[in-house]
């Protein structure tokens, strides 16, 4: 029998720390769900004491989650746990997850602690985490750069004061694979109480060797691994929970392990993460890359045709890769846009269901043949136009290659009706960021791409937008047939997250 891996995943907390990944309460509870879904076994919902906004958010995935545990960080002082176990005491599984750095490096420049004082420090905040909860991970921060016996100690000090799960970070992601899988085997040989509880891996990818460092410390008995969706997080991001997962699946007969992730739920939950931040991953990403299963040279192509395992070591279906667009028309009814909507994996309250589907017959007005992606983009985009601060009621573009371009936007803000803003700019989207703008502050276009979500003239266009102001960048996303509203709707989307 495989011995089964626990996945953590740290999107909504480490990979939300990423310039541009911040997520609101809402769009938390979203990637959450999905993360709900793919049956991670551990979501670590944010950093309660970092913000209001934070243990906000925590609050809600911990209240909203059923099927798996739910933790928030905290540095080793009092106010930050007990702030994470007041957003997770609602929680079915709570835990709470304490860090302190270990390194000579992190200590002496960073804490400016001695080795003692970390020891006392784990010991006493390890305790106190659980007076309120009994699952208490520990974590030592820059692991991969600490004195080994040092890092015994340590684990054996949390161990000593009641924690479950201890934690290797390669904070910096300097770890190479046979070092990383060398401390595992270390840290299980040398610490004292370690045995029958969990050794977690938290890479970094730095280095490009995140999701091989998770697979050689999982190799070396690990037994928890530390992902983020798509791999986002601080500088070059964390493991991919999608390569991770997918090298334990398809590599199940070298490494004897499984996990309970729903592997054909892995495509869904990126392209919501995806849709949530605007972000736009390489198209030759692993497993969830636009080329990840695509065979481009002709040699490569016959030999798929003649068996697909000569160039294929999974198959897109594994990890949900639609294989066939259905198409709807104008005059399919609710029936099959529910049945529909379902098999996409949505789970929609009736609201949502009959608003999704005015959008729906509003778009199936304007496009012949209405595809599944777009069903997926229209539901994703439900709820974000309606629900901001600044919302779009109507625009005029005036643009041409002689004249400035001139937008007249009509926004409704808050409670309020319409307010008309009139700009003119650099061409017709310059026009109108800046009339946005004049209303809603000074914000600069970070970056801009335009995507169509399906082929065809009719297809529907998705914008992605990433804007800065002095308190951080935000990305936003909007869809439309028309592609300056979906300009608009992205900038708008951007501009309500950074309120
Ligand atoms: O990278 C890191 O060191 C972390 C810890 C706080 C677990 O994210
Ligand atoms: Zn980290």
């Amino acid at each position: 029998m495989p011995k089964t891996i626990k996945i953590l995943d740290t999107t909504l907390r480490d990979g939300e720390q990423a310039p541009g990944c911040s997520m609101n309460a809402g769009e938390k509870l979203e990637v959450a769900r999905a993360l709900e879904h793919l049956r991670v076994d551990i979501i670590e919902a944010g950093f309660a004491a970092s913000s209001p906004g934070d243990k906000e958010a925590v609050a809600a995935v911990a209240k909203q989650v059923k099927d798996c545990a739910v933790t928030s960080l905290c540095r080793c002082k009092e106010s930050d746990i007990y702030t994470a176990w007041d957003a997770l005491r609602n929680a079915a599984a709570p835990r709470i997850h304490v860090f302190l750095a270990t390194s000579d490096l992190h200590m002496e420049k960073k804490l400016r602690l001695s080795r003692k004082q970390v020891l006392e420090t784990v010991t006493a905040s390890v305790q106190y985490a659980r007076k309120y909860c009994p699952d208490v991970q520990f974590s030592a921060e820059d692991a991969t750069r600490s004195d080994r016996d040092f890092l015994c100690r340590v684990f054996e000090a949390a161990i000593g004061a009641g924690a479950a799960t201890l934690n290797i970070a390669d904070t910096v992601g300097y770890a190479l694979p046979e070092e990383f899988a060398s401390l595992v085997q270390y840290i299980l040989f040398n610490c004292r109480g370690i045995e029958g509880l969990d050794v977690a891996v938290h890479p970094h990818n730095d280095l490009g060797l995140a999701a091989g460092n998770a697979l050689a410390g999982i190799a070396a008995g690990a037994g928890q691994a530390e992902v983020t969706l798509c791999g986002i997080g601080e500088r070059a991001g964390n493991a991919a929970l999608e390569e991770v997962v997918m090298g334990l699946h398809t590599r199940q007969n070298a490494l004897d392990v499984s996990c309970r992730v729903e592997t054909g739920q892995i495509y869904r939950s990126a392209r919501l993460l995806q849709s949530v931040l605007g972000l736009q991953i390489q198209p030759n990403k692993p497993i969830v890359g636009k080329n990840a299963f695509t065979h481009e040279a002709g040699i490569h192509q016959h030999g798929v045709m003649a068996d697909r395992l000569t160039y294929e070591i999974m198959r897109p279906e594994s990890v949900g890769i639609p294989q066939q667009e259905m198409v709807l028309g104008k005059h399919s009814g609710r029936h099959a846009f529910d049945e529909t909507v379902r098999s996409l994996g949505f789970s929609l309250e009736e609201e949502a269901l009959a608003s999704a589907f005015q959008a729906f017959k509003a778009l199936a007005d304007k496009k012949k043949k209405v595809t599944t992606s777009d069903i997926e983009a229209l539901i994703k985009e439900e709820g974000r136009e309606t629900t901001g601060h600044y919302r779009l009621e109507s625009f005029v573009i005036n643009s041409g290659n002689t004249i400035d371009g001139t937008a007249i936007l009509k926004l409704a803000v808050g409670e309020e009706g319409g307010q008309t803003l009139v700009a003119f700019g650099d061409g017709p989207i310059d026009a109108a960021f800046k009339a946005v703008n004049e209303l809603a502050g000074e914000f600069t276009l970070k970056s801009y791409s335009l995507n169509a979500v399906t082929g065809g003239g009719d297809a529907l266009g998705e914008a992605l937008v990433r804007i800065e102001n002095e308190n951080g960048q935000y990305t936003g996303r909007g869809v439309s047939t028309d592609i300056i509203e979906a300009s608009i709707k992205a900038y708008l989307n951007a501009v309500n997250k950074s309120l």
